[in-house]
């Protein structure tokens, strides 16, 4: 590594996943991993990492508590503290997006119910003994999730650093060897032809990206021959390839670029190196799904929907719908 390259701060620490990805011969991606995450952990603008960094510091002792996922929950479990303090200190966290999570028996009441995505997702997949990708995983939820569902091992990419705390909040009670893993990374940080996960995650990513295509090549390109990606998105509910470009914001979303219909995803997902592709779930997003909270006050999805007409957005486009498909990555491309 070149001299003038930062070091990771020993807070985050990804030794099992570097190890994991150096045995099975993908020396030069768990270089780049480094370098990368050195690289964002580093950045200037980062005041609020340091505040983050000492908020954990004031999270409750790790002896006699741990990270229980086993039974659909993820929580905390152990001898319970003051709840007021422990509230005050993860509310420096927010806002809390992805969960629910529970700690100490607080719950947290984050702005999506996950678990009801995890439900729908969770049925497309055979976990089992599976390396897993998941590419924007928020703070880490879904992972626990994976691991609850048999994965070995889970690699999360996502750039939004307060979600990556949010996961050093419930990482640092792991006991046992470490297998969920979030990274300050994102699509493109990945090789083209990275060859090493059973199956790769991708949800609600995709119509943030302005090429999607390239998205779907790089989710491709990090699967082993064969391998399975779940792939969950917005889309529009019409016959025939279409896709709806906004015009500028969707929902009040500044970065939704392409929401396609069923027909038109199948396509590319065809074009860029997938078959076997079958639809698992199509549902519409709800405001009991997306909401505000007290661990997430600012506005959700029932101000971002057309007050007279709530199945369309304030925008005026037809309101979110939601469809999983997963897809096999060819075995020669
Ligand atoms: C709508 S959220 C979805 C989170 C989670 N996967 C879920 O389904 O609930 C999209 C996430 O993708 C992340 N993201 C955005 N662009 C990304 C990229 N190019 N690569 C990886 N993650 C990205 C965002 O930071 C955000 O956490």
């Amino acid at each position: 590594m070149p001299h003038d390259t930062p070091t990771l701060p020993d807070w985050f620490d990804r030794r099992p996943l570097d190890q994991w990805l150096r045995q099975r011969g993908h020396v030069a991606f768990a270089d780049s991993v480094v370098e990368t995450c050195a690289r964002r952990l580093h950045q200037p603008t980062n005041g609020d990492l340091k505040r983050w960094v000492a908020a954990l510091d004031d999270l409750p002792s790790r002896q006699s508590r741990q990270l229980d996922y086993s039974d659909g929950r993820v929580r905390v479990v152990g001898p319970a503290v003051d709840p007021a303090t422990l509230r005050e200190t993860l509310m420096r966290f927010h806002p809390w997006r992805k969960g629910p999570f529970e700690f100490l028996g607080l719950p947290i009441d984050t702005e999506w119910r996950s678990d009801w995505k995890w439900d729908r997702i969770a049925q497309a997949v055979d976990l089992n003994q599976k390396s897993v990708l998941d590419v924007g995983c928020g703070n880490g939820y879904y992972g626990w999730r994976m691991l609850g569902a048999g994965a070995s091992m889970v690699m999360g990419l996502d750039p939004i650093l307060r979600f990556l705390m949010q996961f050093e909040v419930f990482d640092r009670y792991q006991t046992g060897p470490r297998r969920n893993f979030v990274m300050p990374m994102i699509d493109t940080d990945l090789p083209q032809k990275l060859t090493a996960f059973d199956v790769v995650f991708s949800a609600g990513v995709l119509y943030h990206r302005t090429s999607p295509i390239d998205h779907l090549r790089s989710l491709a390109g990090a699967l082993v021959p064969g391998g399975k990606l779940v792939l969950e998105t917005l889309i529009i509910q019409d016959d025939g390839p279409r896709v709806l470009v906004p015009e500028d914001r969707y929902a009040q979303m500044r970065n939704v670029w392409f929401i396609p219909s069923l027909e038109m995803l199948f396509r590319w997902l065809r074009r860029t190196g997938f078959e076997g592709i079958e639809t698992v779930d199509v549902t519409p997003t709800e405001a009991t799904e997306q909401r505000s909270t007290e661990w997430m006050t600012f506005q959700s999805l029932a101000d971002f929907l057309d007050p007279d007409d709530s199945s369309k957005t304030i925008e005026g486009y037809p309101g979110p719908v939601r469809a999983t498909v997963v897809a096999s990555r060819k075995e020669a491309e």
